[in-house]
């Protein structure tokens, strides 16, 4: 079944870009058709977007950019993906626009930088997605892939989380240059051959599978023109 996933945080720089459209080349990667949407007016998915397009390799999955509310309550009568990631804007300003792409997503995932101290926005826009009733689970990103110090702060962020009642992800994103690297040399990361890539690669594959359980745990909600 098709379903749009939203990449929501109301903080700034926390990965939703990186996650969105490496989420889309990630599932062509396992045989399915995807579309990344950019609803965010700085538009810095469109940027990596057009940079990638220029490499060797391309940008395997659709895209587009889209801008208007009424657009963005609509997205589900785009057609003919299995996937629909939507990234979004990281501030507040645009809580309208984060409310029509809610408004009409299945999941939402909420990209939570560890090393960024964005603890008060991820909870405000985990408890903006419950308001609205749509599902969501929050994602750690930038995790420092080498000292014990990266899996001491993702027990610590588990415990908050487990506290506030907050669902989130077991797996994660490292913190490695590959993911802008890749970017800024024209390469999806699936191509890219850097040290860390192929272990980048590996947590985007596990990432996307977890993904993948929580849409199928969903309840089947058909939405009229889906
Ligand atoms: N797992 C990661 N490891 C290392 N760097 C990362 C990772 N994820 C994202 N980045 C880098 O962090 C910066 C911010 O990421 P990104 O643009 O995806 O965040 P964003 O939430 O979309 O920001 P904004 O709110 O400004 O749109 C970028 O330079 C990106 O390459
Ligand atoms: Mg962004």
């Amino acid at each position: 079944m098709p379903r749009t996933i939203a990449v929501v945080n109301q903080k700034g720089g926390v990965g939703k870009t990186t996650t969105c459209i490496n989420l889309g080349i990630v599932t062509v990667v396992a045989g399915g058709k995807a579309l990344v949407i950019d609803a965010d007016p700085q538009k810095s998915a469109t940027d990596a977007a057009a940079l990638l397009k220029k490499g060797k390799h391309g940008l395997p999955c659709d895209f587009t950019t889209e801008s208007g509310h009424e657009a963005l309550r609509n997205l589900h009568r785009i057609r003919n993906y299995d996937r629909k990631y939507v990234d979004t804007p990281g501030s507040l300003e645009n809580e309208g626009r984060v409310q029509a792409v809610l408004s009409n997503s299945d999941l939402v995932i909420i990209p939570f930088d560890l090393d960024g101290g964005a603890l008060k926005p991820t909870i405000r826009t985990a408890r903006l997605a419950q308001e609205m009733g749509v599902p969501f689970a929050i994602l750690m990103t930038k995790v420092d892939p080498h000292a014990t110090r990266g899996p001491k702060l993702v027990l610590e962020a588990r415990e908050v989380f487990d506290e506030q009642g907050l669902p989130y992800f077991k797996v994660f994103t490292r913190n490695y240059t590959c993911y802008s690297d890749c970017v800024k040399n024209n390469t999806i990361i699936t191509e890219w051959r850097d040290g860390s890539a192929r272990t980048a690669v590996e947590e985007l594959h596990r990432v996307h599978a977890a993904v993948e359980l929580k849409l199928s745990r969903l309840p089947i909600v058909e939405r009229v023109g889906r």
